[in-house]
């Protein structure tokens, strides 16, 4: 225990006129520190090391107490008594102090001729104790300084305390996941086709100080002050976003401010329909997003798309698996969409936008594409562009576009004339950016996460590089090495092969479950997803997969490397086959067989020596 200042009486509890949760916090956070309270309301400061051992080497042991002395005290109570002469460098002090004038008060104490000086610190009423001659903020003799400053020392040791310290002392549970996640994506082979790998810089960012912003607006017209940088931010963000497009920012503006694609997607809706307006996107089973509107076969409306709006979707041909551009005419003639929507979630081929856009006139529609699963595709140039026949473009920008979680909407800016029929007015529309940036904030969403667009920005950087290019290139190399090499084992893939970075994998011609499949896969380590094939009579139990590469070539895997994945991929299926075959098709018979499986241990050990062997982007191990 530490001796306290004489007359002293021990602090047994918080302050009760100080009992603010910031006071709170420090009088927890730096015990054992010694605290030092006038009285049983008041407190003063004692805080640097220095000043504590001075404090404890000009007092008598008496009173000995645990605690804290800030150095001022609340007006409600009676005035502390001063401190011993502390000696204190001249600075400014105490920024979270706001002076008041008016109250510089004499203390008419005989022991202690100093004054007081009255603050408001985040709202309380407090007064600082000083030597009579002493000013705070221009002492004419520093060895008078009050406590003033080593008090601010006790505040930043309370505040480093908390804000501080690293994850695995903060919070040794939630570290301690993140570690096994960490192993998890680097033990494994990651299949899954909207995902990937980002770089360090990308995580830097994420998890930065931008964070604690809040910038609700658009740059230059945001509702809080102190928005000057992540005005620069947003605005670099936006620049970099064009040209990763390589767009012209006459014709095309942006919002990097949506929290995810679906967001994007329902600020579109938002900004260019009224309620029960309707919209037209790909079917989910024929591989397009719930986003763009999915009714269950029971008629359950299972997206916001389809709460809030009419949707009706046009399907793939399925003998070919390509988009049924004749049917989907047809139907869109009939039904008559305000926006038409192209792009999916799981679709191995090109998209024939101009033919969209032709069907798009003929009934009078907005076109628009989410690009989600191919924009990093998009901007390496390594399939036809959205751009060149659409309205607006969403984006996921975290799949192929290797950036963080988030969504971006592109738009159309200015007037353009429409032969047939038109959305917004008569004869020539006029298409308002407006409605978007004020669907995206304030209808849909309320202050950016700016963390995440400094992290989009870096990767649209690294997006108009060659490296980029070259990185893009080598993703689709390797989802047709993949597809060759599982067509030359006879496997069944829908529409034979892919144009992009994923393929789709029908396991109904081998009697496997999808969900089957899927499951085995995770045991070996191998995460792909089960999806649905056209045809597929239930969501719940699709009969494929859907494979990519995305994640995989940001490792460093090229052709040869996907011919060993394909090996992988049919031995999982051999295993699915003969536990299948063993315990039956159903989830809760075929789980029985997966328990202490020897094939899947044996898998399991290769596929980890394999993936090992590859770089980690973002962190080693
Ligand atoms: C085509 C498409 N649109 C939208 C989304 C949804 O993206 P988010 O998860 O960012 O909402 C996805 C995600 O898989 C997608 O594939």
């Amino acid at each position: 225990m530490l001796p306290a200042i004489p007359g002293q009486q021990v602090a047994q509890s918080p302050p009760i006129d100080i009992a603010s949760s910031f006071f709170y916090i420090l009088w927890k956070q730096v015990l054992p520190l010694p605290i030092a309270a006038h009285r049983s309301d008041s407190v003063t400061v004692a805080s640097s090391d220095a000043v504590v051992a001075a404090t404890v080497a000009s007092t008598p042991t008496r009173n000995a107490q645990p605690g804290l002395s800030l150095g001022f005290s609340s007006h409600l109570s009676p005035a502390p008594i001063s401190p011993p002469n502390w000696s204190v460098s001249a600075s400014v002090p105490l920024q979270l102090l706001e002076k008041t004038d008016e109250s510089k008060v004499r203390v008419e104490n005989e022991d202690d001729q100093g004054e007081d000086e009255k603050f408001s610190l985040l709202g309380h009423p407090m007064c600082l104790k000083r030597p009579r001659e002493a000013s705070p903020f221009f002492p004419t003799n520093p060895s008078k300084c009050t406590a003033v400053e080593s008090g601010l020392e006790v505040r930043r040791k309370a505040v480093r305390s908390w804000g501080n310290e690293t994850l695995q002392v903060a919070d040794p549970e939630i570290h301690e996941i993140m570690e096994k996640e960490r192993q998890r994506q680097f033990k494994g082979i990651e299949l899954i086709a909207s995902e990937n790998f980002v770089c360090k810089a990308v995580m830097e960012a994420l998890g930065s100080h931008l964070t604690n912003k809040y910038s609700e607006g658009m740059p230059g017209a945001r509702l809080y002050a102190g928005n000057q940088h992540i005005d620069q931010l947003e605005l670099l963000c936006c620049e970099r976003a064009l040209a990763a497009f390589d767009l012209d920012s006459e014709k095309w503006g942006v919002n990097v401010q949506p929290y995810s694609c679906t967001s994007a997607n329902f600020a579109v809706y938002t900004g260019l329909l009224l309620t029960g307006d309707r919209i037209m996107g790909l079917d989910s089973p024929s591989g397009g997003h719930l986003s763009h509107g999915y009714y269950t076969p029971s008629g359950k409306k299972v997206s916001a798309a389809s709460i809030f709006f009419g949707s009706l979707p046009y399907k793939v041909n399925p003998q070919t698996g390509y988009v049924d551009y004749d049917k989907l005419e047809e139907k869109a003639l009939d039904f008559r969409p305000k926006i038409l929507i192209c792009g999916g979630s799981s679709y191995p081929r090109e998209w024939d936008y101009a033919r969209f856009r032709q069907i798009a006139d003929k009934c009078g529609a907005i076109l628009m594409c989410d690009m989600a699963h191919i924009s990093g595709l998009v901007a390496a140039k390594e399939c036809a562009s959205p751009f060149d026949f659409c309205d607006v473009v969403t984006s996921t920008t975290h799949k192929s576009l290797r950036g963080p979680r988030g969504g971006i909407i592109f738009y159309r800016k200015g007037t353009r004339s429409r032969k047939q029929g038109s959305l917004l007015g008569e004869g020539n529309s006029h298409f308002d950016e407006e409605k978007i940036n004020f669907a995206v904030f304030p209808a849909l969403q309320g202050g950016p996460h700016n963390n995440h667009i400094a992290a989009l920005a870096i990767a649209l950087k690294q997006v108009a590089t060659p490296e980029y290019k070259a990185y893009i290139q080598q993703v689709r190399k390797n989802a047709n090495a993949l597809a060759c090499a599982l067509m030359r084992r006879k496997c069944k893939l829908v529409t034979d092969g892919t144009d992009n970075h994923l393929l789709l994998w029908d396991l109904t011609a081998l009697g496997l479950a999808g969900k089957n499949y899927e499951k085995v896969c995770e045991m070996c380590h191998i995460t792909l997803n089960k999806c649905a094939i056209f045809g597929d009579t239930s969501a719940i139990s699709p009969g494929g997969v859907r494979i990519g590469t995305p994640a995989m070539t940001s490792r460093g895997c090229l052709e040869a490397d996907f011919e060993r994945i394909a090996d992988f991929l049919i031995r999982a299926a051999q295993i699915t086959c003969s536990v299948q075959k063993e315990h039956g098709k159903m989830a809760k018979d075929f789980v029985k067989g997966l328990q202490n499986n020897r094939d899947i241990i044996e898998l399991r050990n290769r596929v980890e020596a394999f993936a090992t062997q590859f770089a980690m982007p973002g962190f080693d191990i």
